[in-house]
């Protein structure tokens, strides 16, 4: 038997909400942002559920062309371009369209021998200081690719620092129209949280990630009420129950004592498996978990492979209860906030030792 801990993925809730995506963004095409494994939930398999999109946004070469190995004719955008020249033989190859975001990586574009044009993506730097080529950079190196006889089109980009907080878009948004003026192409802006807020950021094509996993960009706004679906659920089971007497502590270091008799679950889920260290587990202060289908929280340490859970007031609960950890039931974005991070983090996380199944 393995152990109980399984991670599901349900992917007519990813389908939902890139219709979700779409409804916000209905002029536009999507790229559905499946880089890092697609945040966790498997890049063929999310791609393969995601064929409604437009095409695919990632950064790794290796995932891309398993991408187009795996049959998508689709778009595939390049987020951080090209590292060396030698990727310019597999965009070529692959009819990958890269992001080019500084000097060196329009110099090797220029240089290079391709089969056919390409379709490359000039990414500006307007406020979120990472990739990007500053606005004083911008219209000679448009005027380099057009002249190097390598790009099939030349089309802009840029990326939002806080489309999900307070500082919102409005300077971002004005140094890229102010920078761009008169220059011809498609272009790019929008995040999750821009395609969700911000119409006037959707253009010609939407690139969102998070949301299409069901998970909310914003603090201050559930995905449930953005009307979005958990794709992934991260499930295990309770392994065995301890019965505490006050003043009895649990797990490393002994971090919660018991002030009352309590009964704790023990968990086969722990850090190993993508579940958050850093994940309070305080009388004050601790996680969220369902068990047997109730509410309760972490105590003590996570450790590599289980943690504790308390079933004081779930008496039903015992060896065998379901514990969701995240995902149907509970959104990951609670757990998250609570273990001080982001969704994005915990699925991203999910380790491979975490057998995963499809669900419809
Ligand atoms: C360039 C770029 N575009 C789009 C996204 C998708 O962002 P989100 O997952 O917040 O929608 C990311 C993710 O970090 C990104 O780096």
């Amino acid at each position: 038997m393995p152990r109980p801990i399984r991670a599901s993925l349900r992917l007519s809730a990813l389908r939902h909400n890139l219709g979700i995506a779409r409804r916000h963004a209905p002029e536009s095409r999507i790229w559905a942002v499946v880089k890092a494994n697609a945040y966790g939930h498997g890049l063929l398999r999310t791609a393969r559920a995601l064929s409604d999109a437009d095409g695919y946004a990632l950064l790794d070469l290796n995932e891309a062309v398993r991408l187009r190995e795996a049959g998508s004719a689709k778009s595939i955008l390049l987020l951080e371009g090209i590292f060396q020249p030698a990727d310019l033989e597999q965009v070529d190859r692959y009819r990958l369209a890269p992001a080019l975001h500084d000097l060196e990586q329009i110099a090797m574009f220029e240089r290079a021998r391709l089969s056919a044009p390409v379709a490359v993506w000039l990414k500006l730097n307007t406020g979120l200081n990472r990739l990007g080529l500053a606005g004083a950079q911008v219209r000679s190196a448009y005027e380099r690719l057009r002249a190097s006889g390598n790009a099939a089109s030349i089309s802009l980009m840029t990326h939002f620092a806080d489309a999900d907080g307070a500082a919102g878009i409005a300077e971002q948004l004005a140094r890229f129209a102010e920078w761009t003026k008169g220059l011809p192409g498609e272009v790019t802006l929008a995040n999750s949280a821009a395609v969700l807020r911000y119409p006037a950021a959707h253009a010609d094509w939407v690139r969102p990630g998070i949301m299409l996993y069901g998970c909310s960009p914003f603090t201050d706004q559930s995905a449930d009420s953005l009307g979005l679906r958990p794709a992934m659920t991260l499930a295990s089971e309770v392994i065995a129950v301890q019965e505490l007497k006050p003043g009895e502590r649990v797990g490393y270091g002994g971090t919660f004592e018991a002030s009352r008799p309590m009964r704790i679950g023990v968990v086969a889920c722990g850090y190993a498996d993508g579940y958050p260290r850093h994940a309070p587990g305080f009388n004050e202060r601790n996680t969220p978990v369902v068990v047997a289908g109730e509410r309760t929280h972490t105590v003590g340490r996570v450790s590599m492979d289980m943690l504790c859970v308390d079933l004081s007031a779930i008496p039903q609960a015992g060896v065998g209860s379901t514990v969701i950890l995240w995902g149907e039931g509970l959104p990951a974005d609670e757990v998250a906030a609570s273990a001080g991070t982001v969704s994005y983090e915990l699925l991203c996380a999910l380790a491979a030792r975490v057998p995963q199944v499809e669900v419809e």
